[in-house]
């Protein structure tokens, strides 16, 4: 029998130690030392969602006893996603479980039919309050539970508004736990506002295991998930969806998303064969520059591309290969809603404004790769073999890279450039 003077004397700090409230919980902990030989390492492994665009991010799906937040903003597709990945787990016959505190029942029936039919087993509690959980939680043994969302659920024991940091944080510790306790992946769902300012994501990132956000533009299909955090695995992955009338379909060819409305010819614009996490994305970079109005500051405005890493090429052009960007504007974007932060992109991002200041064109069919240092000189980066296949894949013929890049494949004209002066000169044959 554990004794309140074993405990303290174990844990060797009395005042804590010895109420009997800790000595309940020194016996009922389910926690107990195993030998490290002994632990089953195939047994936690990842549970594919079905989805292979998520299970890409996730490093192949979710783990059981985990707990996901999917952040994004209202109207971005979470609830969508996330019922498609229910349906998808409970396909197979598992019991999934729902908790929707933000839709009525009847809402969810009926979205749910417009994604698919519906598997027996994808139950739906509907309620505000979690102490419904850990019944819900025995009467359906689910291999999958959703919280949609994490700001509209309340923990009756903890005082406060739904949404509030307090409520916020004891919701996500009761699912931590429970998650725990019957070894089920959780996933959390958070609203998160452009700003961020909004109580709870943000702050929750350290409570969860893994943290993954939705973004897209709501003009445009295209909507990228991304881990921010992932304790089973890396982080650089992007998986690609598009949203029909039926829901969030995995994107395919990201070449037709992405380039499908280039319009080749046009001064200002490059093709990057750009990498997100193993896979190589061809991604459209364009510059448009324009002379600065009166006595105002030159503008500078980067959307999807790093506008320090921007700042820092503009001086580069300028310093060390020859293109005059005094008094002008420039604006910079990656096409697509596609975030572009290697530094493998700033030779087709310095190219894409050259273009635009000399009002020329570059080749139809160029690609180009590099990261520019301070003294203009093209620096090599990872991955250039997958980036070269990818981009002569799709039908690209020539690419502009740094000097000690391997050879291309196939039907690919690699040009090696030492300089940003020289890579300038090549591409837009000044
Ligand atoms: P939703 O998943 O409700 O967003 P969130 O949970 O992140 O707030 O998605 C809302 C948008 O998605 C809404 O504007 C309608 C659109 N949508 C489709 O275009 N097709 C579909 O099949 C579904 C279910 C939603
Ligand atoms: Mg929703």
């Amino acid at each position: 029998m554990v004794t309140a003077e074993t405990v303290a004397r174990l844990a060797g700090s009395p005042e804590r130690w010895q109420s009997p409230d800790a000595v309940d919980a020194w016996e009922r902990s389910p926690a107990r030392p195993t030998p490290l030989g002994e632990v089953d390492p195939t047994q936690s492994g990842p549970v594919p969602t079905g989805l292979g665009e998520l299970d890409r991010v996730l490093g192949g799906g979710l783990v059981p006893g985990s707990v996901t937040l999917l952040g994004g903003e209202p109207g971005v597709g979470k609830s969508t996603l996330l019922l498609q990945v229910l349906s998808s787990m409970a396909s197979t016959g598992a019991g999934v479980l729902l908790v929707s505190a933000e839709e009525s029942a009847q809402q969810v029936r009926l979205r749910a039919e417009r994604l698919g039919p519906l598997p027996p087993r994808l139950m739906l509690l509907a309620t505000t309050d979690l102490s419904a959980l850990p019944g819900a939680l025995r009467d359906t043994a689910p291999v999958l539970v959703v919280v949609d969302s994490v700001q509209a659920v309340t923990d009756p024991a903890t005082a406060g508004a739904p949404g509030s940091l307090g409520q916020v944080r004891a919701c996500t510790d009761l699912v931590v736990h429970l998650a725990k306790l019957h070894r089920v992946p959780f996933v959390l769902v958070g609203h998160v506002t452009k700003d961020g300012t909004l109580a709870g994501p943000r702050t929750l990132e350290h409570l969860v295991d893994t943290v993954l956000s939705v973004e897209g533009d709501r003009h445009h299909a295209l909507r990228t998930v991304r881990a921010a955090k992932h304790r089973f695995g890396p982080t650089g992955e992007l998986g690609l969806f598009e949203m029909n009338e039926t829901g969030l379909a995995a994107v395919t060819d990201p070449y037709r998303l992405l380039l499908g409305d280039r319009r080749p010819g046009v001064p200002g614009s490059t093709v990057l064969p750009a990498m997100q996490g193993q896979r190589a994305l061809l991604v459209e970079l364009q510059a448009l520059t324009a002379r600065t109005a009166g006595d105002a500051p030159s503008r500078r405005s980067a959307q999807g591309v790093d506008g320090g890493r921007l700042a820092l090429l503009l001086a580069v052009l300028e310093q060390r290969a020859g293109v005059s960007l005094a008094r002008t504007d420039v604006f910079a974007s990656a096409v697509g809603g596609i975030r572009v932060a290697e530094p493998a992109a700033d030779l087709a991002l310095a190219l894409a404004v050259a273009s635009a200041v000399v009002d020329r064109p570059l080749p139809a069919d160029l690609v180009a790769f590099g990261e520019v240092g301070l003294g203009g000189e093209i620096r090599q980066v990872p991955h250039a073999p997958r980036r070269l296949a990818e981009a002569a894949r799709v039908g690209f013929r020539h690419a502009l890279v740094p000097e000690s890049c391997p050879a291309g494949p196939k039907g690919m004209e690699i040009v090696q450039a030492r300089s940003l002066a020289e890579a300038v000169a090549l591409a837009t044959g000044t």
